[in-house]
């Protein structure tokens, strides 16, 4: 199920929000549509927010008026700035913004060729995306036994990138080569990205799924029906990945049961360069608590704390699954000392 596609000047997207529900699919076509689409989570998901982000400067560029090499570059520096306010927390958004505005500064050539070179730059990344995918999904696989139940938080599937997904992507795979595996997906409160969007994708191609909501975690790693935790990530900075809101309740969990807790990411969602006290968790609307839909749920005016994100510190991370391969705890804590020789 591919995500986005870019159609001569319109980014072609399926809205995250109608889902499971209706397929309405969008037509982005200005920079302001794709990041008020970023905004309110029409698109969402680490890896398909960098590819979207991509594809907003690509329409920043199909779109410009510039006659002049010096004056394209001006605007999508601006359009660059416009796509960063959008979400602060997945740095995919961030790579994917600096990774375009690098490949116009070394284009060679007028306005047209930097106009081009944008464009097919943020198709390379949509394909790239796939393709890192599936890699995450087979150095993955190999972690996952014949019977094993997975159980997965918010939504890290094809609905999350380009396709095929990151910890989605190892399930998947497994799958495919024959294992039987099947996945026990909490709802993810307040988007409900699991029950939403986990549960459908994974349903569409027959991979057994059972719904909890998040409050069943315990329960279900008490009673011995979990045997491994793979979840995305938004950032991975040197003593945390960061994620969605609940994940470092499942890693306690998972930690306290014994249960393996791995994350499966692409490199670009890699941010070594930081700690998780430096980044940004995003705050967002109050309405996401208060109500369930369009249904109040919540006294009027009740004070809400309504964080998108949470921190798991490495410690109750058993490895990191990438494109490169799976990277233990130990050994990702090694590189980053220099020990390794690698970084
Ligand atoms: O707020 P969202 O839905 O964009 O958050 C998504 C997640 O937290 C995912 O787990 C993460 O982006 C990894 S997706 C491959």
């Amino acid at each position: 199920m591919r995500t986005i596609e870019w159609r001569d000047g319109v980014v072609v997207t399926i809205d995250q929000t109608r889902l499971p529900n209706e397929e309405v699919f969008l037509e982005l076509k200005s920079l302001q549509e794709v990041a008020s689409a970023i905004k309110e989570m029409k698109v969402r998901g680490a890896p398909l927010i960098g590819v979207t982000a991509a594809y907003g400067l690509a329409l920043a560029a199909y779109h410009s008026k510039a006659k002049t090499r010096e004056n394209i570059l001006k605007e999508l520096e601006a359009s660059a700035n416009v796509i960063r306010a959008t979400r602060p927390t997945a740095v995919n958004l961030f790579w994917a913004v600096d990774r375009i505005l690098k490949r116009a500064y070394e284009t060679v050539g007028d306005h047209e060729a930097v106009r081009r070179a944008v464009i097919e730059e943020a198709n390379r990344m949509a394909d790239e995306d796939v393709e890192v995918n599936r890699r995450i999904g087979r150095n993955g696989s190999r972690l996952l036994k014949d019977g094993d139940t997975v159980l997965t938080h918010c939504n890290a599937g094809s609905l999350a990138t380009v396709d095929y997904g990151t910890a989605l992507a190892v399930i998947r795979s497994a799958w495919e080569e024959g294992k039987r595996v099947s996945v026990i997906a909490d709802e993810t409160r307040p988007k409900l990205q699991g029950a939403r969007l986990t549960a459908y994708e994974l349903m569409r191609d027959g991979v057994p799924v059972t719904l909890i909501t998040d409050s069943m975690v315990g329960y279900v790693m008490a009673e011995g029906l979990v045997d491994k935790v793979i979840v995305g990530a938004d950032r991975i900075v040197q003593d945390a990945v960061i994620n969605k809101i609940g994940t470092y309740t499942v890693a306690v969990l998972a930690h306290e049961h014994g249960v393996p807790f791995y994350v499966a990411a692409p490199k670009s969602t890699f941010d070594l360069e930081r700690k998780a006290e430096e980044v940004e968790i995003e705050m967002r609307s109050p309405e996401e608590v208060t109500h369930i839909g369009s249904v109040r749920i919540a006294p009027e005016g009740v004070k809400v704390l309504n964080p998108a994100f949470d921190i798991t510190p490495i410690s109750y991370v058993t490895a990191i699954i990438c494109e490169d391969g799976v990277i233990y705890k130990e050994e990702f804590e090694r590189d980053l000392k220099g020990e390794t020789g690698t970084r």
